[in-house]
């Protein structure tokens, strides 16, 4: 490279962006374009529609094209995984990629912050809750409860519940996840989702269920402790029937937007070096815009 390509290389803003398809619900530029002015970072961050068949030479081409990285999103998170040069050991176990950092040698990494964006949203909205305090029942064994699991897992849960409406995939999912020094994953049917409850420090929706349009969550939580922490990854609304629920029994909840907020942070300090934090004029931000669409 001559001295004038290098000072033009180093002149061009920093490149980030989202994938998926379709692609036009992500709030993802928002956040990221929130923290860009922030922090008075040179750089963009742009939603891309990515067809699948488009997939592999759209990443082939992210270190030609000048990334720093992308975020991922449905229905690329499994697919991009073999088209990585390496994929870090939480992303290998989940068995899916939302971050891809793109080094200086053009190397594409991947990586999954949503177990991360789960365990950071729980600790800043319950502040008290304690892996230790009791096992985790968990509703659902799609993508989502896949990355919770194993963040649970991490995180020194005794034990976890699972239960879905698809037994099967359930079963499937405990026997993935499940390892002997890790801790027990057990199944039961979601007709028996409410002795899940009993003795839990946390209660988690995984589903699509509770979200607007679709059935809520029906659940007898009369068996959960009054310490157990209940949460759940739907955001709109912000305070599922479920939420209101539990709220209304005294326990602590947390809604679902400070998980997309959390695990946005990681994949924006590697890819335009700045740490940034979930603040309460984002939620705000992003609060509005849920509300307005
Ligand atoms: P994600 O990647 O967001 O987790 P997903 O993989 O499609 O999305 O998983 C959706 C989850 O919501 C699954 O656990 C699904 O249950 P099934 O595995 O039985 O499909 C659950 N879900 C969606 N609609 C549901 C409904 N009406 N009743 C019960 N569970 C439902």
């Amino acid at each position: 490279m001559s001295d004038q390509t290098e000072q033009a290389a180093s002149n061009n803003p920093l490149k980030a962006g989202v994938i998926g398809f379709p692609i036009a619900h992500s709030r993802s530029p928002l956040i990221h374009r929130y923290w860009l002015r922030l922090k008075g970072i040179d750089g963009t961050y742009d939603p891309y529609g990515v067809e699948p068949e488009n997939l592999a030479s759209f990443i082939g081409d992210l270190a030609a094209k000048g990334f720093a990285g992308i975020n991922v999103t449905l229905p690329h998170k499994e697919h991009v995984l073999p088209l990585m040069d390496e994929v870090e050991p939480f992303a290998e176990r989940v068995g899916a990629v939302n971050t891809i950092v793109v080094t200086d040698d053009g190397r594409l990494i991947g990586r999954n912050t949503d177990g991360f964006g789960f365990i950071e949203n729980l600790r800043a909205g319950a502040p008290d809750w304690r892996a230790d305090q009791g096992p985790a029942a968990v509703i659902g064994a799609g993508g989502a409860a896949r990355a919770i699991i194993a963040a649970l897992q991490d995180a020194g849960v005794p034990e976890i519940r699972l239960t879905n409406r698809s037994l099967d995939k359930a079963v499937a999912l405990a026997e993935e996840l499940g390892g002997p020094d890790l801790p027990d994953i057990i199944v039961r049917p979601m007709e028996d989702r409410a002795a899940l409850c009993t003795d839990a420090g946390l209660l988690v929706n995984t589903t699509s269920l509770g979200m607007e349009g679709k059935d809520p969550l029906e659940i007898d939580l009369a068996s959960l402790p009054d310490h157990a922490v209940v949460t759940d990854i739907v955001y709109t609304p912000l305070k599922t029937a479920l939420l209101a629920q539990a709220e209304q029994q005294g326990n602590t909840i947390v809604d679902g937007l400070g998980m997309l907020l959390h695990q946005a942070r990681p994949g924006f300090e590697a890819w335009f070096g700045s740490s940034v934090s979930v603040t309460p004029m984002l939620r705000a931000m992003i609060e509005n815009d849920i509300v307005s669409t």
